[in-house]
């Protein structure tokens, strides 16, 4: 790598609907970047193909849907990719001992297989034009809370195949971060709260955590997603990636 760091190129993000993925789509376009981003909706796609992003289907829970949007990636790309950005994901609370586990399971196939399948496929084409690839993670990835069983196993899970794969891919030129965030305005709280709702009719046992998170998904500071993708462009292009980065940076 030279010194002077990665350079942008072809970019592709996914969760480009909203949220993180939207702000890092739109901040890299802007930049002159080439993005692809991944929508479910196509109603999604209007505003980032206005604003010059290219759009692709990819729902990651389906191998067929992974399968179609890398190959949507690879004619669209020619092959060669700077970055790939593995944002999408979900967080559905609830007490371990109460867990839906094929709620978990779909968790862990978007959060954890549904990146690591779709990293697989381009991976060729990141080799190929010495790319970078960032996890999205969490701070809630070290640090448990309560509630939080399915997200904090499946961003554990997710930054243990991304830190086998730095050390795989190093000798290639293939930067890989794990970018843990803070608590950031998106999305990702409307089904939160709607899931700790309907949480606290029927779990008198654990009305205590379910206040606490309540009272914690409110609180500030939310900070903009813009700060997110800031911090996410800086890892692709930065010549030697640390492997893990936090957002906002620790005091
Ligand atoms: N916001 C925070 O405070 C925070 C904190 C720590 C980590 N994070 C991480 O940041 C990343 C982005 O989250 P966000 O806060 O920006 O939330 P968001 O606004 O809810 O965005 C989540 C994105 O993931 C997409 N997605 C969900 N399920 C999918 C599936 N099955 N296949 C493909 N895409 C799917 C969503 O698409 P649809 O719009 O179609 O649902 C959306 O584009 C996540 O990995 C999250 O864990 C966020």
């Amino acid at each position: 790598m030279s010194p002077e760091g990665r350079r942008p190129g072809a970019l592709v993000v996914t969760g480009g609907s909203s949220g993180i993925g939207r702000a890092t789509a739109l901040l890299a376009a802007a930049r002159g970047w080439p993005v692809l981003a991944s929508v479910r909706n196509e109603a999604d796609a209007a505003g980032l193909e206005a604003a010059g992003c290219a759009t692709a289907r990819l729902d990651l829970r389906s191998e067929a849907s992974i399968e179609a949007f890398a190959g949507a990636v690879l004619d669209w790309s020619d092959g060669r990719l700077a970055g790939l950005v593995n944002n999408a994901g979900t967080a559905l609370p609830g007490p371990v001992e109460r867990l839906d586990l094929d709620a978990a399971r779909e968790q862990f196939e978007v959060n954890v297989f549904g990146a690591v399948g779709l990293t697989q496929r381009l991976l060729p084409a990141l080799r190929s034009s010495r790319g970078a690839v960032v996890f999205v993670s969490s701070d809630r990835a070290p640090v448990a809370v309560p509630l939080y069983g399915a997200y904090v196993a499946a961003k554990r899970a997710l930054e243990g195949f991304a830190e086998v794969l730095a050390l795989e891919v190093a000798d290639a030129g293939v930067g890989v971060s794990i970018l843990r965030l803070g608590s950031f305005e998106s999305a990702i709280r409307g089904p939160i709260r709607a899931r700790l709702d309907a949480l606290d009719g029927d779990d008198p046992e654990y009305a205590a955590p379910i206040a606490r998170a309540r009272a914690s998904l409110g609180s500030p500071p939310l900070h903009p997603p813009g700060l997110a993708a800031e911090a996410i462009l800086r890892l692709l292009l930065a010549p030697a990636p640390p492997l893990v980065a936090c957002c906002p940076e620790p005091a």
